[in-house]
């Protein structure tokens, strides 16, 4: 597996519009980019600063992985995101180590891309998402 680049930050947010309002505020920017990600329960808004992304993370479900993570820990950073160059090979590499992963094979992410989540307890509490082909 080649770890090309952190793609970027994961920020889970119980507002996407007041995120928006903040990047916009502070930075004088808008989303390059929102996508509703249905699968994973969340709307997203991504951010470009310079060769990495923000992506915010709204959920639109209680029972979502970002609902779940916003009732015990608050808004903050929630993910990392690593490119690899082959998820495919990427997680079965992990699996055949015995690497514990949230997602068994990759599946679709926002910006089209595929991606795969490590599980937290093989990670030293920061979640890894792997990710393959978001286009820039
Ligand atoms: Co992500």
């Amino acid at each position: 597996m080649k770890l090309l680049r952190i793609n970027h930050l994961g920020i889970a947010t119980p507002a996407l519009a007041e995120a928006m309002e903040r990047m916009s505020r502070l930075f004088d920017m808008g989303p390059e980019h929102t996508e509703e990600v249905a699968e994973q329960k969340v709307k997203t808004a991504f951010f470009p600063v310079g060769e990495s992304t923000l992506e915010y993370l709204e959920s639109t479900d209680p029972e979502g992985p970002i609902g779940k993570f916003l009732a015990k820990r608050g808004p903050g950073i929630h993910h990392v995101c690593f490119e690899v160059d082959d998820i495919d090979a990427a997680v079965a590499g992990l699996l055949a180590k015995g690497v514990r992963m949230i997602d068994q094979a990759p599946r679709k992410g926002a910006h089209g891309c595929r991606v795969a989540f490590l599980h937290p307890a093989e990670t030293g509490g920061v979640l890894i998402e792997l990710s393959q082909g978001m286009a820039h």
